[in-house]
């Protein structure tokens, strides 16, 4: 018999009761009880830190130092029956109602939902939420990444991924930002005070320098310390200032002989005390190598298990080895990072999210991260009314899209696309497809048109096909991950000789890439339009078919240069761990823990990372940092520089055309010759919308240190005193107003 309203509301009664007893009820959080006085959210969270670490013992403080384990990377313990199913989890004090901390990889969505029975939405991935050089776009990306954690029941989120792409190969590249500091840095910022935002705590990652997935366990990286601090290290210091980000992911390499997540310099010299992060940090998972240094060094918690930060800790805290005091300043640090994220006020509460809602933001991120690379005789956007045939080509172009692999790896709702209905389970580094159809969504689009579909698997009849259609829509895909990086850059599985087949049979080519870095192209000159639409996410396909026929006007502008051969990068050859190396890391995590033997990797290119190394070296590229058209056309004018502390960059810029849209306008600065930099960085940028026709004027302010040198010896951003030369455009590499003043 079914149960009667009344009886179910008498029977949910003392569970209410029950719940919010248990619960801390909002009146109670505000004021704080008599027995958990910190639990007064008037008090700062500092304040409340150090209330809670007074009344530890020391058992309950090493259970905060370290995670309850991940099989296959350390030993599990009993209490990980209490995790949330994600990557980490970290038991909390229940007598002083300090919840524990469900943590989740989440870079371009929540991980794991498939073996966890929910749902997840993807975005596009990291990279391509740079594309969108849009800091809204990325605090929407962060917003919607907090919520749906929060709904799967987590309090943190592993995303964050921010080192620089300085080796395009690195196949984690789509998990990252560019080849920008400035970019990178503000994006991250943005995307970590909308997750922030929701009551999760952030984290910012690899820090610092792993820039290839080759040997990371063991790669020491050699580089000037001034060109590492102006580089892969502002990223960094920006991204943590401007997101008061809580918590920071030290990574699996060293750097200067050191392993990162031991490593006074970049832990407490640099991140602690220079940047004044009041944060925790905490390892790459099994990225801690030891107890006392790593602790003394400013590693404040070990993942995923306990190794160095359990027993081995306490028992140097015991034998004196280990002062208390920093015992007490790691748990402070996650304590603090707890109450000024509001995971302890504001517990999460699973529920079901909107995915409706998810989806919107989704598709309207991608669609402003698509880049138009070409766009030859204006044969994009596609008039629907007017093309009567369109063949639809490329691997799986009819049911999916690519996405990236790894630890951001996001599960499809009804697993892989390109597999059997129930049978799509996603596994380490398989390809994995989002059911989000090309084909479908250009159908869609020309309704009456007749749109036929080819894999490509044989040119030849992919060509007939195109031949006989009036446009040919090519989809290439290039897919990435973690723990690999790409041999080249070349597109794989014979897609060059598809790619050139289709085009020499129909002047009416257009090609949609689906990739998580650069790719090069030797069909750039025989395809009419070229589209960059990265890893597209859950709503890939209907974003790209409304940039295909123009009901969204293209603004998305290149996050890292488009190189036009491997041999043009700073080092045309990865570096490869050696044999003694890998075959040490194939022995499991307890030989990882101990230290694999090093192997350097040298980044003599320093600073020049990106557009910075291409300037300098006078090499041409493919397609440039900054650059992507649009169905409209700008103007730029008037440019006024106000020299001051904090240089403020004025200028107007006008859509030429009739169509709206939304211009990315870059500004660059050149240094005096004195601080012997490259020709330019980019200072500042801003989209601006604009109607057909319209002028707006636009100012920038720049940061003064993003127009400094890092002066080593005196530890500290200098202004060299000189003629600076303000150049601003759309593009790295089109730059038409140029302003040099002097500044001091
Ligand atoms: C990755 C991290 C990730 C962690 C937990 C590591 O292999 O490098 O980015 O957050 O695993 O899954």
């Amino acid at each position: 018999m079914p149960l009667q309203p009344s009886v179910v509301r008498s029977w949910l009664l003392p569970l209410h009761i029950f719940i919010l007893s248990i619960g801390i009820s909002p009146l109670l959080a505000q004021s704080g009880s008599t027995s958990h006085p910190w639990m007064n959210s008037s008090l700062s969270p500092d304040e409340r830190a150090s209330m809670v670490v007074k009344e530890m013992t020391l058992d309950e403080k090493i259970l905060m130092l370290h995670g309850t384990g991940m099989s296959g990377l350390s030993p599990m313990s009993p209490l990980a029956v209490k995790s949330n199913g994600g990557a980490g989890y970290v038991v909390g004090v229940q007598r002083l109602g300090i919840p524990g901390i469900q943590m989740s990889d989440a870079a371009y969505g929540v991980r794991s939902s498939g073996e966890n029975g929910r749902y997840s939405t993807a975005l596009p991935a990291d990279i391509a939420g740079a594309a969108s050089w849009d800091l809204d776009a990325g605090y929407e990306y962060g917003a919607l990444i907090g919520r749906e954690l929060r709904a799967q029941g987590y309090n943190m989120t592993l995303g964050g991924g921010t080192n620089l792409t300085r080796e395009p190969r690195n196949g984690r590249t789509f998990e990252y930002l560019g080849e920008d500091p400035v970019l990178a840095g503000k994006m991250v910022g943005s995307v970590m005070k909308g997750l922030q935002a929701q009551h999760v705590i952030g984290d910012i990652k690899h820090y610092a320098l792993n820039d290839q997935e080759n040997g990371r366990n063991a790669l020491n990286v050699n580089i000037d310390k001034r060109a590492a601090r102006e580089s892969d290290l502002l990223a960094f210091e920006i991204g943590i200032q401007e997101g008061d980000v809580a918590a920071v992911m030290c990574s699996y390499n060293r750097v200067w002989g050191d392993y990162a997540c031991e490593n006074k310099y970049l832990l407490t010299d640099v991140l602690k005390k220079d940047w004044n992060f009041k944060g925790f940090v905490l390892s790459d998972w099994g990225g801690t190598h030891s107890a006392e240094k790593a602790s003394a060094a400013g590693l404040d918690h070990e993942e995923p298990g306990e190794i160095f930060f359990g027993d081995d800790l306490k028992k140097a805290v015991e034998a004196g080895k280990v002062p208390m005091a920093e015992i007490d300043d790691h748990v402070h640090r996650i304590l603090r990072a707890m109450f000024a994220t509001g995971v302890i006020d504001d517990p999460p509460q699973k529920s079901v999210i909107d995915v409706e809602r998810d989806l919107e933001v989704a598709q309207k991120i991608a669609e402003q991260s698509t880049v138009l690379l070409k766009n030859g005789q204006s044969q994009l956007p596609l008039d629907a009314s007017k093309v009567h045939s369109i063949a639809v080509i490329g691997p799986h172009a009819d049911v999916g899209m690519i996405s990236g692999g790894g630890s951001a790896q996001v599960d499809p709702p009804g697993g892989n696309a390109i597999m059997p209905p129930g049978k799509g389970n996603t596994h380490w580094q398989d390809h994995i497809w989002f059911p989000t159809s090309p084909l479908r969504s250009i159908r869609a689009k020309a309704p009456s048109a007749n749109v036929q579909f080819n894999s490509g698997s044989d040119p030849d009849a992919a060509a007939a096909l195109a031949k006989a259609a009036d446009v040919a829509i090519v989809f290439a895909y290039q897919w990435t991950s973690e723990g690999m990086d790409l041999e080249t850059l070349s597109l794989p599985d014979n897609q060059d000789a598809l790619i050139e087949k289709v085009a020499a049979a129909n002047p009416h080519t257009i090609v949609v890439l689906e990739s998580g870095t650069a790719v090069t192209m030797p069909w750039v000159e025989n395809v009419s339009a070229i589209l960059e639409a990265w890893y597209a996410g859950s709503k890939g396909a209907d974003a790209v078919a409304n940039i295909l026929f123009g009901e969204v006007n293209p603004g998305a502008k290149l996050p890292m240069t488009f190189p036009k051969s491997v041999a043009d990068l700073p080092h045309p050859t990865l570096v490869k761990p050696p044999k003694a190396t890998v075959d040490a890391d194939r022995k499991g995590w307890r030989r990882i823990a101990a230290g694999l033997p090093a192997f350097q990797v040298t980044y003599d290119e320093g600073v020049k990372v990106g557009y910075k190394w291409y300037d300098a070296e006078n090499k041409p590229v493919l397609f440039p940092f900054g650059y992507g058209l649009s169905y409209t056309t700008y103007s730029y004018s008037n440019l006024k520089v106000t020299p001051g502390r904090n240089p403020r960059i004025s200028f107007t810029v006008t859509n030429t055309g009739n169509r709206a849209g939304a211009e990315v306008a870059e500004v660059y600065a050149s240094l005096p010759t004195a601080a012997a930099e490259p020709p330019k960085r980019l200072v500042g940028f801003s989209k601006v919308k604009l109607n057909g026709g319209e002028s707006k004027e636009v100012t920038v302010e720049v940061d003064p240190k993003y127009l400094s040198i890092f002066n080593v010896e005196q530890n500290g951003w200098q202004l060299i005193p000189g003629e600076y030369g303000f150049m601003v455009g759309g593009s790295s590499q089109d730059l038409p107003l140029k302003e040099t003043v002097s500044l001091k």
